[in-house]
This record gives structure tokens, sequence and C-alpha cells, in this order.
């Protein structure tokens, strides 16, 4: 039986081993998904851990993913750019270090829209902006960063190549496509872009999934704008995850399905 997991503080909430588990029995796969609660301060010990036990990957989550770099023994070149892990592959006792975060929100647009050429408005610039801004660029958009702090969005703006501007100045954005990755709307009806903004925009995409539906969404869906969900992009990340460690074909529906029923459960308290 193969072991893998998920490595973050806090993880309990996580859908990941409802979605890989699912996927494993689907496909016949002698394997196992866990949760692995880590606090930053048992980082290194973990890792270790994982080289100790034999643990054939795992999947890594906030506050680890850019901590975690210089504790592996290789890195994708891509993980490198981005500066950030979210995949670990134990190849016989060597850890890699992958990035699949940008490959999912690159499939969850995609199947939506060309990319290329098209203006993309980027609401926040912390870590899971990074991933996203450099799949943005990868498919040939141009990149428009707002953010409450401005410094942040200069930063990465410099860093991938895409222009910069304060969150105050979102009521006048305009664009193809509306990406939400900042936490403003988990849990609760919040929206950090105001209503009227939405029409502008062919398609809206939410990071946060619960609620699967959120305000922006909502409020995107009323307006007449195409919206992906965050589950979207969280299912394709997942895939490719899967497909790293069994090298098998992902079984996505279903992946979706389990990671849906785990939201359903988890809403009901029921965990
Ligand atoms: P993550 O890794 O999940 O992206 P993060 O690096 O802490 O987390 O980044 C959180 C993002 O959400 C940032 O863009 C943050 O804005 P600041 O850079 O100004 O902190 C944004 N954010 C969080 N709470 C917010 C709020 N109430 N209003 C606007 N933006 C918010």
């Amino acid at each position: 039986m193969n072991v893998y997991g998920i490595i973050g503080w806090p993880v309990s909430h996580s859908l990941s081993p409802a979605m890989h588990n699912a996927a494993f029995k689907a496909l016949g796969v002698k394997a196992l998904y866990g949760l692995f609660p880590t606090p930053p301060e048992a980082l290194k010990e973990a890792v270790s851990g994982l080289r100790a036990l034999g643990i054939r990957g795992v999947s890594v989550t906030i506050p680890h993913k850019e901590k975690i770099l210089p504790l592996l023994d290789e890195l994708d070149e891509v993980a490198l750019r981005i500066g950030a892990v979210n995949t670990v592959v134990n190849r016989e006792g060597r850890l890699y270090g992958a990035n699949t975060d940008w490959l999912g929100v690159y499939q969850a647009l995609s199947e939506r829209i060309s990319l290329k050429g098209k203006v993309v408005v980027v609401v926040g610039a912390g870590g899971a902006a990074r991933a996203a801004i450099f799949a943005l660029k990868e498919a040939g958009a141009e990149v428009l960063i707002y953010n409450r702090t401005l410094e942040r969005a200069e930063k990465l703006a410099r860093a991938f190549g895409a222009r910069a501007f304060p969150l105050e100045a979102i009521s006048r954005a305009e664009g193809d496509v509306l990406l939400q990755t900042t936490s403003v709307g988990l849990k609760e009806d919040r929206s950090p872009v105001p209503e009227e903004v939405l029409s502008r925009f062919k398609v809206v995409m939410d990071m946060v999934y619960q609620p699967l539906e959120t305000r922006l969404l909502r409020e995107a869906r009323q307006a007449g704008c195409e919206t992906i969900d965050g589950l979207t992009m969280l299912v394709y990340q997942g895939g490719e995850q899967f497909r790293l460690w069994t090298g098998l074909e992902p079984p996505l529906d279903l992946m979706r399905q389990a990671a849906e029923k785990e939201l359903e459960e988890q809403k009901d308290g029921k965990f």
C-alpha cells in the first residue's frame, strides 16, 4: 500500500483526501491519501520523515509552499520560477518538487476562453496569485494586478511582466477575464469587486470554493458573465498531482464529485 498525503497547517478541512482516495479506488491503485498536519516549525523534520517512511508523494499547502523549496532534492523548473511547490514526488528516496497550481488555473480558464492576447484582471497579489499570473502569462494574456497593498502587486508585476494597480482602482477596471485570488468571500457574503464592474467581463473566476457560488460569482452570473468556481481549479491541480504520482489519467469527474460531497459534508458539520 503506497501512502500519500497533504502537509500544511491547518489541513483538517482539505478536500484532497476525498479527491485522491476516490481516484485511487476507481482506478484500482493500492494507495491511501491522508492528512499530515505540519506546524511551521516542524516542516524540516516532516520532510525528513517523508524520506524515512517512504511516503510516495505529498501535496503541500499553506504555509509551506515557499519554505519547502530548499528542503527538497530536485525542483521542477516551473516550480522554481513560480517560487512555490504544491506537489512532492518521492523518486526512490529523492524528493522532487513540482507545481500543479498553475496548471489548475490554466486548464480551468482555457476550457472556457482562449487566453492569448486577452486582458485578465487579477484581484490579489498573494501566494495564490503568483501561480495564476504565471499561468496567464504562459497562455499569452495581458495581466493587470489589483491589490489592497500596491507594493505587493508591483513586486509581482515586475517578476512576471504584468501591470499593478491599487484595489481602489478596481471600479475603473475592464478586460475579458476577472480572476479573484484573495480570501475575501471565504465563508462570508462579501466580494472585493463592486457589482457594477462585472458586466465589463466575459468570464469571472473565483479561487474561493466555500461557498461554491461566492457573492462575486453570484453577482457575475446575474450580470451575464460566464463563471468558474474555485473547485474547478482545485480538481485540475489535483488531477495533475495524481498524474505525477501514478502516471495514470486522472478521473476528473469523479474527483470533482468526491470534492463536492466532502464540501457538503463539512458544511453540514459531519466531519
Ligand atoms: P494566499 O497565499 O492565500 O494568496 P496571502 O499570500 O496572505 O495568501 O495573500 C492574500 C491576498 O488576499 C493578498 O492579495 C491580500 O492583500 P494584501 O496584499 O493587501 O494583504 C488579499 N486580501 C486578504 N484580505 C483582504 C481584504 N479584506 N481585502 C482585500 N484584499 C485582501
